[in-house]
């Protein structure tokens, strides 16, 4: 069957890390045992600058209508002065939100190369596998009210609402058991249910989801507080981390930081099953940004971006193989020392963005 992507290139290096990837999809199809169709649409900046909006209508429908959105990064200087509603931002929070992606995958994986570049010690993060899974539509980033009043006496008061309702904690705890079964089959779930109510909720439906055939899979809890502090003592006891929005955002940024650049980092958003075909709409995206600051020259790291097309393969192809075969590419590329910039040492040799992709291509050609 042919797989049908969608890919959003946008601003900045979005443009140059997606040839990257094309190279890579360029391999698995001249491999000639799966098959990708892919077709290129404009987002954010590119967007705005072309049609007035950092989606169209028609880039939407298209990406409705394909198996993965793969999505490169936007913004920049160049857009500081656009209205809010049209900032190029606002494209990849519509794509969010019109393709009901409610569950975010951040991965924290350690290439043995770049163990010692770390801050911390090699024996803390050596073989270091994790995946945060972020509840990305409810919580405080969402809830009513939301909104600033003024108390007339020289006050204000600034109010955000975390609300969460019992489907949105069960289907990103099926999610996190599902996804552990296909790693180290072990779940910890984080929340405050110590202070928050939504998070004694959290608790609550967590659990009870846990014995609704799931079982097998290994669960506890942890208080997020514990569980950010275990994050950097101990960071290999975890598996899967499954938490809320606002603290998901924060613990998948400290854990990205335990294994170096943000050049390295995918990342994947998951809706729900489709109820005939069972398949879920996803985007696959870099953690970075567009990089406005080393665009144009050729320094951008591209991994995070051709590892995001890893987790599409995973995730939304079930072509676990390919994955692990482009994760060895990426590993054995690093694993000869290949650095682009960001990820070199002082007086270290550095290879471009293309140089990079290159390199990864001639792994997959060599294994
Ligand atoms: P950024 O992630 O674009 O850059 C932060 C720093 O990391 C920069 O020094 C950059 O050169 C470096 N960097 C990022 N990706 C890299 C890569 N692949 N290889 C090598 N170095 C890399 O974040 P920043 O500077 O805060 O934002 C720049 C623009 O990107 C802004 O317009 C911002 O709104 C937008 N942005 C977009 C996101 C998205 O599309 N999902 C996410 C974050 C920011
Ligand atoms: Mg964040």
């Amino acid at each position: 069957a042919t797989n049908k992507l969608l890919l959003l290139p946008g601003d900045g290096i979005g443009p140059e890390i997606m040839t990257e990837v094309k190279k890579i999809i360029g391999w698995f199809n001249a491999r000639g045992t799966v098959s990708f169709e892919t077709e290129d649409d404009l987002v954010g900046g590119a967007a705005y600058d072309a049609h007035g909006q950092a989606v169209s209508d028609a880039t939407m429908e298209r990406a409705l209508a394909a198996d993965a959105v793969i999505f490169g990064a936007v913004g920049g200087p160049k857009w500081d002065g656009v209205a809010y509603e049209v900032r190029p931002e606002a494209g990849l929070l519509r794509l969010r939100k019109d393709l009901e992606l409610f569950a975010n995958l951040r991965p924290a994986i350690c290439y043995p190369a770049l163990a010692d570049a770390s801050s911390l010690k090699r024996e803390v993060i050596e073989g270091l596998d994790i995946l945060i899974l972020r509840e990305l539509t409810g919580g405080v980033y969402f809830g009513e009210p939301k909104e600033i009043i003024d108390l007339g006496n020289g006050q204000k008061r600034g109010i955000d609402t975390q609300v969460y309702d019992t489907y949105e904690i069960e289907r990103i705890s099926r999610m996190a058991f599902e996804l552990a079964r296909t790693r180290s089959n072990k779940v910890t779930s984080m929340e405050k249910r110590n202070v928050m109510k939504s998070g004694v909720l959290w608790n609550e439906v967590v659990t009870a989801t846990h014995k609704q055939g799931y079982e097998d899979v290994q669960l506890e809890h942890m208080l997020a507080d514990a569980g950010g502090m275990q994050l950097v003592r101990w960071p290999k006891q975890f598996d899967v981390i499954v938490t809320d929005n606002l603290f998901g955002d924060m613990l998948s940024d400290v854990a990205a930081m335990l294994t170096g650049s943000l050049g390295m980092l995918p990342s994947a958003s998951l809706g729900a099953p489709d109820g005939k075909t069972g398949k879920r709409k996803a985007l696959y995206e870099p953690v970075h940004g567009s990089a406005p600051d080393i665009a144009g020259t050729g320094a951008a790291n591209p991994i995070a971006m051709i590892a995001s097309f890893g987790m599409a393969l995973r995730y939304s192809f079930g072509l676990v193989a390919e994955a692990d075969m482009l994760d060895k590419a990426i590993a054995n590329a690093l694993g000869k020392g290949l650095r682009t910039r960001d990820i070199a040492a002082k007086g270290e040799a550095t290879v471009s963005t293309a140089g990079m992709g290159d390199a990864i291509v001639a792994e997959l050609d060599a294994l």
